[in-house]
């Protein structure tokens, strides 16, 4: 295994464990509630966000432990948004992660409910004194996550996606899109680092900018991994957004044009990081990672 891999993997490891830790089973009634937010929380994933979190974090010295409670309560949500994107009112898919989706595995009542809570225990997780010792840091990081997941940002962009079904976008329509429903989040997760860090702003801006440029490559490959890839690799059932007649990159683009369109924008992130010297080294390779994967 490359050097960054076993460092994704390791960083996983000690996310899930802190996953484990905050969201912790008891013999209460509601107790099936949370075993459901586990199954989907601690289920596999990538966990790129988190690995984002960590890497920016590093850049400015913060302390692991901090930066692992945010990178839990960004995987939280990230769970969550996943768990109602595959609700029969979305996307309808039964696969995820390779395992069957929360509302087949448990109902779809429990699915709602489990993504209402995992959302919901994010926040407590940000603002808990652990997170941050500065209370105005702890408000940053709460009002930027809000800003990141609302209308303005992820949920919004499920609307939009949503509205694309059967409708022709253009190439900025489509930009804006993926910029809110998958670009918000990932770029939270560079930024979170920054504000554990208490960043100038020409370091923040810096993160900013490769955010933007990795979150759009992110969501391009996603799309093709869903027209080049098969269900078992990509843990996810395929072929989905061209029979839901959803307008991506790749419906728009072709398959080559919108993989160098992807290329171009990790090395362009990669740019972006100057300033950090070898610092930034791993979130280079997170960057090349987001376009060369295969799930
Ligand atoms: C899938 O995200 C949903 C999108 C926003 C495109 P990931 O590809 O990060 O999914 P996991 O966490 O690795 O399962
Ligand atoms: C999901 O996008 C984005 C969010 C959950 C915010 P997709 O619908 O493309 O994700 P997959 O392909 O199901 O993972
Ligand atoms: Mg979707
Ligand atoms: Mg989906
Ligand atoms: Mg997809």
């Amino acid at each position: 295994m490359s050097d960054f891999k076993s460092d994704l993997v390791e960083n996983a490891r000690a996310v899930d464990e802190v996953l484990d830790q905050l969201l912790s089973v008891d013999d209460s009634p509601e107790a099936g509630l949370v075993e459901a937010m586990r199954y989907s929380a601690l289920g596999g994933g990538k966990r790129v966000r988190p690995f984002l979190v960590v890497s920016s974090a590093r850049l400015f010295n913060v302390a692991e432990s901090c930066a692992l409670r945010v990178a839990a309560a960004v995987e939280m949500v990230h769970c969550y948004s996943l768990i109602h994107d595959d609700l029969p009112a979305m996307d309808n898919d039964d696969l995820r992660r390779g395992q069957p989706t929360c509302h087949i595995k448990f109902d779809e009542a429990t699915a709602i409910l489990a993504g209402d809570a995992l959302l919901t225990r994010a926040f407590e997780v940000l603002v808990g004194e652990a997170t941050h010792s500065d209370p105005k840091v702890r408000c940053d990081l709460v009002s930027e996550m809000a800003k990141s997941i609302g209308v303005g940002g992820m949920v919004g962009g499920q609307v939009l996606d949503l509205m694309a079904e059967n409708k022709e976008l253009t190439i900025p329509e489509i930009t804006r899109l993926q910029r809110l429903k998958t670009g918000m989040l990932i770029g939270y997760s560079c930024e979170c680092g920054a504000i554990l860090g208490k960043a100038p702003l020409a370091a923040r801006q810096a993160l900013h900018a490769y955010a933007h440029d990795v979150g759009l490559a992110f969501q391009i490959v996603d799309d093709l991994l869903d027209v080049e890839g098969d269900a078992e690799t990509v843990g996810k059932s395929t072929q989905k957004d061209g029979a839901a007649g959803k307008a991506t990159f790749v419906s728009l683009l072709g398959v080559e044009r919108a993989r160098a369109q992807a290329d171009m924008l990790a090395d362009q992130a990669s740019a972006h990081l100057e300033l950090f010297k070898e610092k930034a080294d791993p979130l280079r390779e997170l960057a090349r990672f987001v376009v060369n994967r295969r799930a």
